[in-house]
């Protein structure tokens, strides 16, 4: 990895730091991420050229750019290509997006039950945000999104997270068709 991107994506990560300990992960400081990330991808393919990055032999793939020691945050360059959908999750930790090339539309979610039958929800949704070249997104710690790749080149997106992916807390998956709710195991536990 080129020394400058090393150099740029640990910054972003002292930089975020700092956000978190003045303004806290609520929307205020994640916004404040938002527009750091957005910066950093900017940048473009000068910084993040594609022919560094292998392509998804599947639909996705990320890559590690930087990883926070103790516990902390991971930020990744993630590669999804036209089509790519995600089904409504929750990731149980808060998540900050910023596109480099290529659309990915995000639909937000609410749940409306009240979690007390076991395998069974309903969520509404409640908006969406285009992730494109200049612009990001940002959900807290327990928001609901659903993704789609709708550009015809692939989606290259910056994605922080507040945990490191190997480290991932349980992720819940909703099926909004069959009101239905399934959580993945966490990896909190084996990680730790
Ligand atoms: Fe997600």
């Amino acid at each position: 990895m080129s020394e400058e991107r090393t150099q740029a994506c640990a910054a972003l990560l002292k930089q975020a730091r700092v956000v978190i300990d003045t303004d806290g992960t609520g929307e205020a400081g994640l916004e404040k991420i938002k527009t750091l990330l957005v910066a950093l991808a900017d940048r473009g393919e000068a910084l993040f050229p594609l022919s560094d990055f292998a392509m998804p032999n599947a639909q996705g793939r990320n890559h590690i750019l930087a990883l926070e020691d103790g516990d902390g945050m991971g930020l990744y360059l993630t590669i999804n290509m036209p089509g790519k959908e995600a089904a409504p999750h929750d990731h149980g930790i808060w998540c900050v997006n910023a596109a480099i090339s290529g659309r990915e539309v995000n639909r937000f979610y609410r749940r409306t039950d009240d979690g007390s039958r076991a395998g069974y929800a309903t969520i509404e949704p409640i908006g969406e945000v285009m992730v494109e070249p200049g612009h990001g997104m940002a959900m807290a710690d327990h928001a609901i999104h659903e993704t789609m790749v709708v550009s015809d080149v692939p989606s290259v997106e910056l994605a922080l997270y507040g945990y490191a992916l190997a480290r991932f807390p349980s992720v819940v998956w909703f099926h909004p068709e069959f009101s239905s709710v399934r959580a993945m195991p966490s990896r909190r536990a084996e990680a730790a």
